[in-house]
């Protein structure tokens, strides 16, 4: 049985591969989480206390070589969380983080790394081990779902303690 949570997500994408992973999210979470109320947020409009709305925060970036320099978040999100929102506290908050990448780059999907490191150094409190998709989502539902089950089920109000 499902209580009633508010999950927020906040997501940029620049070619659609990060808000396609985060639109098969929303769909298998509508049977696994029925009731939830789920807002999606792109980064670049998101205001630093609007990460801090919601029952559970999602953030979700594709790895990108923002300044140059491969292995960065997206320059969206890289502005969100490293300029704009960089004096955030997120007073313990329930996070989770997804991060998308390609196997050609050295520094594989290191944009969940990156997403990881911002929650913890902010106070938050990562409720389920980061997820990495790597190379195109499209095929890689069933792994969005299994991790989706996850993340409903540590989001369980008896968990937060
Ligand atoms: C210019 C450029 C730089 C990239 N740098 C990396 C990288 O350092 N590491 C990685 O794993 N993927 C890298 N990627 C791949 C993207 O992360 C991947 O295509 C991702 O699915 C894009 O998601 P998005 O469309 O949501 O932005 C790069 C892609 C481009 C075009």
């Amino acid at each position: 049985m499902n209580q009633r949570r508010f999950l927020h997500i906040v997501f940029a994408s620049t070619s659609g591969h990060t808000e396609y992973v985060v639109d098969a999210l929303i769909d298998s979470l509508k049977s696994i989480a029925q009731g939830w109320e789920i807002k999606e947020t792109m980064a670049e409009k998101t205001q630093p206390q609007d990460l801090l709305s919601g029952d559970v925060l999602l953030l979700a970036s594709a790895t990108w070589n923002t300044g140059s320099i491969e292995g960065q978040l997206n320059p969206h999100m890289w502005v969100l969380l490293h300029d704009k929102a960089k004096t955030l506290d997120l007073a313990g908050k329930p996070c989770a983080c997804i991060g998308l990448g390609d196997h050609r780059y050295f520094y594989t999907a290191r944009a969940a790394d990156h997403l990881q490191h911002y929650v913890t150094a902010h106070h938050g409190r990562l409720i389920v081990p980061v997820l990495k998709i790597i190379d195109e989502p499209y095929g890689q539902e069933e792994a969005l779902r299994v991790w989706g089950k996850q993340l409903v089920d540590a989001s369980k109000p008896a968990d937060r303690c």
